[in-house]
């Protein structure tokens, strides 16, 4: 169980957290634990990202590869984010197991899929996270969130627009390559409508 301590000394006013640095405002203890699991499922994703990189440079997919190498650099980020956030707010960071990820599928629709599941739950969390936040009174960790609920609404809207494209392709090996080439020139965004 994650516990956020609050101790103050008696040459100063100013409260510490778990860390020993100075913490403006206590964090909720189940919205504390909830950000350490974040941090988890985002290096969870990292890995799993991976994985999926290595399959497609297996199959001399490059364009894939080098997307999805791209995707598990962002999600490290990602678990980057929350630790310094933690760290902001006077915690500690507490660095669980990752589970092998998965690392065989039938084909690239079935890759894309799971990408598009992944991006789905890791945005279930952070909605969890956000109400959770709410209830604590704790704005600092809704003001916090935003940016990165913001992230995960354009992650679910390419892994569509990816899932979309090969999808349409129907395994095809020449309609492959060309998404391929795309990835590997950096465009995997769907095009936007707004001026
Ligand atoms: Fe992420």
């Amino acid at each position: 169980m994650v516990q956020s301590t609050t101790s103050t000394n008696t040459t100063s006013p100013v409260a510490t957290g778990p860390a020993g640095r100075a913490m403006a405002q206590p964090m909720d203890g189940a919205l504390l634990e909830g950000l350490q699991q974040h941090l988890t499922m985002e290096r969870q994703a990292s890995a799993t990202y991976w994985a999926m990189a290595i399959w497609f440079g297996e199959r001399e997919l490059r364009g894939f590869c080098r997307y999805l190498k791209g995707e598990a650099s962002n999600e490290q980020h990602h678990a980057g984010l929350v630790a310094d956030y933690l760290v902001a707010r006077g915690q500690t960071v507490l660095l669980e197991a990752v589970a092998p990820p998965r690392q065989h599928w039938q084909g690239a629709e079935e890759v894309f899929s799971a990408v598009f599941q992944m991006e789905a739950e890791v945005t279930s969390s952070l909605q969890q996270l956000y109400a959770m936040a709410e209830r604590a009174g704790d704005v600092r960790t809704t003001v916090f969130l935003d940016p990165m609920v913001q992230g995960q609404i354009d992650s679910e809207n390419e892994a569509a627009h990816l899932l979309g494209r090969i999808r349409f392709a129907q395994a095809n090996p020449a309609a492959m390559l060309v998404i391929d080439g795309e990835l590997s020139e950096g465009k995997h965004a769907p095009e936007s409508l707004a001026l």
